[in-house]
């Protein structure tokens, strides 16, 4: 069986300040890196900026601390002063997508979450109801033509995912000639339904939806304990998807979805090697 690629969270927010440039380069630089992955959202100005929480003071993936020194809703807030935030402890700023882009080097995968188009109503797209998530094709299709743009500068490989249903729609919609994933939260057989519709080549659900794993007895997003109600690797390997799970935190958990036989796993720490020391 072949090993899985790994796709580097935030960057490795295990290694450097989440969706930073540092995380970014880090991933880059590793060896057992196939992609990186890469939460966007829009400045208030409407460029694409790179980061997962909706605030600038939301919380940092390696101690639960506030991510920056400023305050305010992304979408709210001016360029000027995104750039101008400091991430707690560090130089690192909170990088336009352009900027972080431009840093790695095109033999390094990238899969772009778009995260949210700008709007407290669709905010965490992942927390609200199925139906609250739906199309809303309005605000998306602008950021996504932003985005698109952006990234049509970058010669290496592009994967874009999102929870959001109108953000697929977007996606394929003006560049069809890219990849696109469909993130799932707590619904498989949704999340597959929306796959299918949207044309996705991958599918990327938590690492408890992987049947027949000792995971499935965690709780990861929105599933509980215990066996999914379907195998969703076998029907999306069955369509000719591919199965990126996301997230391993320790190797215990890359072990056992590469023993599953998944596509690809989103990791917060550079793979195996690292992984090692904590058997
Ligand atoms: O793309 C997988 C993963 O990034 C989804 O979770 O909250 O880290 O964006 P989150
Ligand atoms: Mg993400």
């Amino acid at each position: 069986m072949d090993s899985p690629a790994v796709i580097a969270h935030r960057g490795y927010a295990g290694v450097a300040p989440e969706n930073t440039v540092a995380a970014a380069t880090n991933a880059a630089a590793n060896d057992e890196t196939t992609m990186l992955e890469i939460d966007v959202q829009p400045a208030a100005c409407g460029t694409p900026v790179v980061i997962h929480d909706e605030r600038l003071e939301g919380t940092d993936t390696r101690d639960g601390r506030p991510l920056t020194d400023a305050t305010g809703l992304i979408w709210e807030t001016s360029l000027e002063e995104i750039r101008a935030a400091r991430v707690l402890g560090t130089e690192e700023t909170v990088p336009t997508l352009a900027a972080l882009l431009e840093a790695i080097p095109e033999t390094v995968g990238v899969n772009v979450e778009l995260k949210n188009p700008g709007t407290a109503d669709l905010r965490f797209g992942e927390s609200l109801p199925a139906e609250d998530r739906a199309d809303r094709r309005d605000v998306w299709t602008p950021f996504v033509e932003r985005v698109i743009e952006t990234c049509d500068a970058f010669g290496g490989e592009l994967l874009f995912s999102s929870f959001c249903e109108g953000a697929l729609a977007a996606v394929r919609e003006i560049a069809p000639r890219y990849a696109a994933a469909a993130l799932v939260w707590d619904d498989l057989e949704a999340g597959l339904e929306i796959a299918r519709r949207y044309d996705c080549e991958a599918i990327h659900p938590p690492r408890n939806a992987i049947a027949g794993t000792p995971l499935t007895d965690t709780e990861c997003a929105g599933f509980g304990a215990g066996e999914p109600e379907i195998d969703i690797l076998e029907d999306a390997h069955a369509e000719g998807r591919t199965v990126n799970v996301w997230t391993a935190e320790n190797w215990r958990q890359f072990e056992a979805l590469a023993a599953a036989g998944v596509d690809g796993i989103v990791a917060d720490y550079p793979g195996l090697g690292t992984y090692a020391s904590d058997q």
